[in-house]
């Protein structure tokens, strides 16, 4: 079972984040980061923050451990902004927390390398997931200890917004041209051949027994928690045999090196290109 904390203090929001997560120590004396049930993105993303982070888990990728962290809105009443108010005000009761890595780096494809086995292997889970959020504008891992950690699995399972379409939707395929790992050459076979025995039955649903119930009543065409349990398992189960078969990887995704503007380099432009130009003729004749 996911472990479960109280918020003691909300540290400071991380504006980073679109859905404005926030770091928070909690009564086991951890720093997390907290997502809350209350950002407009709506309590669908903590679900997959769940089922996706702990099988990520489960299949030997490194994610941040996750907590589910209960929450007394009143713990932000000092707190002077009010866009935080609001959210901690619309999120009392149980929200995310992930484990909080002091001094790790945002992953930067041109710095940091990835061996073909790993690349494969976390494109292979993003998508069996359906990860859209992983691009190299916005990768979504971070390098902790010279390693590769993956977070925010909120937008993923594109299925559970419309579940009537949930057996086509799980049937697509996935273009990972724009992948934040494309460019390293991932090995999807072998990833594929390691990983999907690993996601059977008995571990999609050992993870989404982890959801609390909170987060799954109400669900439009389900009548139990547990109901919409199943059918995330459903989903994932049908992906994970032959997902690796529909994965796009046409041009490796090069992250585009900054260049100088135009009216700098003067490519294309008459102004100013002609005064640098004379600039540099004059400093050729000297
Ligand atoms: N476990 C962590 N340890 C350290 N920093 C983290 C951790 N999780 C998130 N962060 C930092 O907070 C930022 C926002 O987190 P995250 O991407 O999960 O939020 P989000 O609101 O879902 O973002 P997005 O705008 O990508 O949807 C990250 O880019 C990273 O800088
Ligand atoms: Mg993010």
């Amino acid at each position: 079972m996911l472990k479960e904390v109280t918020a003691t203090r909300y540290v400071t929001p991380l504006r980073e984040g679109g859905s404005l997560p926030g770091i928070v120590e909690a009564d086991d004396l951890g720093t997390y980061v907290m997502k809350f049930t209350g950002a407009g993105q709506g309590r669908k993303t903590l679900v997959a923050e769940v089922i996706c982070g702990r099988l990520g888990q489960r299949l030997g990728l490194r994610v941040p451990e996750l907590a589910v962290i209960a929450l007394d809105p009143v713990i932000g009443l000092s707190e002077p902004d009010q866009e935080v108010q609001e959210l901690l005000k619309a999120s009392g009761g149980l929200n995310l927390a992930m484990d909080f890595l002091p001094g790790s780096l945002g992953f930067d494809p041109l710095a940091y390398e990835v061996d073909p086995a790993e690349a494969g292997r976390v494109v292979w889970f993003d998508a069996l997931i359906n990860n859209v959020d992983r691009s190299w504008r916005n990768p979504n891992m971070l390098v902790w200890h010279g390693d590769l950690w993956l977070i925010d699995h909120g937008a993923t399972m594109i299925w559970h917004h419309n579940w009537k379409g949930a057996q086509a939707s799980a049937a697509k395929p996935y273009d990972a041209s724009d992948h934040a790992l494309a460019r390293f050459r991932p090995d999807v076979a072998a990833a594929a051949a390691a990983l999907a025995p690993l996601v059977t039955e008995d571990v999609l649903t050992a993870v989404a027994a982890e959801v609390p119930d909170e987060w799954l009543a109400g669900e439009p065409g389900f009548e139990t928690p547990d109901a919409v349990r199943r059918a995330y398992v459903e989903a994932l189960l049908a992906r994970a045999g032959s997902i690796h078969e529909r994965i796009t990887l046409n041009a490796p995704s090069t992250p585009r090196t900054p260049q100088p503007p135009g009216w700098l380099t003067g490519n294309g432009k008459p102004w100013p290109h002609p005064a640098r130009t004379q600039t540099t003729a004059k400093g050729d004749e000297q």
